[in-house]
């Protein structure tokens, strides 16, 4: 099913623009979510009677692919995102792991967006987990977190998650990658072709605790990955800050340079990306559950 028939007035198209290009090449070159931080969703999820996630910014749906691949029994998904071309991936990775689950996908932005889906018989379903895995920072925070605590079951978890990029990333190989990006495009970080990255006024645990999900707990989880050097160039293709459109016809030189930086970095023929995945959980205080 999707939702809506048209866009929605409220749909950024800058930022539908921005993610649009990276669709296809997004579900092959960025890192899926560690085991243990699977297992902790599932865990929010265990003894719900008909479990539904919301996920917000889905990209090519890697927390309900995650999920379902975990064996996690959802009744219905309902991903969100305002890339029509992300949400057909997406479509695409959940299908064939759907067996009774229901599926919405929604093209609208997370901020703006009601839900309107039910399930059949049941008017007052709403989503017992809400994920924001990678996207918090592309929305509107408080408006995001209302809109939650509209939708939101009683006993329900928001979780806002991620592990950081390449750009952030702090080893030889990332400093001198950052390097290049900057001869190329500028010192400022890139988001997308007309902006500059600008860091949240306030930082995510800040947003929650005004919010009404401020019962919050952090889980940090270790990953350790390991790119090949056309991998990272897959990865860059998918970033907002190393985007082949910021390079215009300077692309294929970029590449070109970053290849051989990669190459001569690597060992063995791998770059060693030390990231840790954080986990933000967070409830509504028991007593106004
Ligand atoms: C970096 S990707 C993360 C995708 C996926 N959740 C993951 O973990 O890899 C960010 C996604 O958020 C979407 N996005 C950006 N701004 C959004 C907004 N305001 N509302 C909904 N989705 C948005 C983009 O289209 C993109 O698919």
């Amino acid at each position: 099913m999707t939702y809506p028939y048209g866009p929605l007035p409220e749909l950024y198209p800058e930022q539908e623009a921005l993610f649009a290009d990276a669709a296809t090449t997004y579900a092959c070159y960025r890192p899926g979510l560690p085991d243990a931080a699977v297992r902790l969703l599932a865990d929010v999820l265990r003894g719900r009677p008909s479990p539904v996630l919301l996920d917000l910014g889905t990209g090519t749906g890697q927390v309900p692919f995650a999920l379902l691949s975990a064996g996690v029994a959802l009744t219905h998904i309902e991903a969100v995102d305002v890339s029509r071309q992300m949400l057909h991936q997406a479509s695409q990775a959940l299908h064939p792991l759907l067996g009774d689950c229901t599926l919405t996908l929604a093209h609208a932005a997370a901020d703006a967006y009601e839900p309107l889906a039910t399930l059949p018989g049941e008017p007052d379903s709403g989503p017992d987990l809400i994920t924001c895995c990678r996207s918090y920072h592309w929305m509107n925070g408080q408006a995001v977190l209302e809109m939650a605590d509209r939708v939101a079951t009683p006993g329900a978890a928001v979780v806002i998650m991620g592990d950081g990029s390449l750009w952030t990333h702090d080893a030889d190989w990332t400093r001198a990658l950052r390097e290049l990006i900057q001869r190329y495009l500028g010192a400022e970080r890139r988001a997308g072709a007309r902006r500059s990255y600008a860091e949240p006024r306030r930082s995510y645990e800040e947003d929650l605790a005004a919010s009404a999900f401020n019962d919050i707990t952090e889980h940090l989880f270790p990953v350790t990955r390991s790119w090949a050097p056309q991998e990272v160039l897959g990865y860059l293709r998918t970033t907002s800050f190393a985007a082949p459109e910021l390079f215009a016809e300077r692309h294929q030189a970029f590449e070109d340079e970053a290849l051989a930086l990669l190459h001569a970095h690597a060992v063995d023929g791998s770059l060693v990306e030390e990231a840790t995945f954080r986990v933000l959980l967070a409830r509504r205080p028991k007593r106004a559950r």
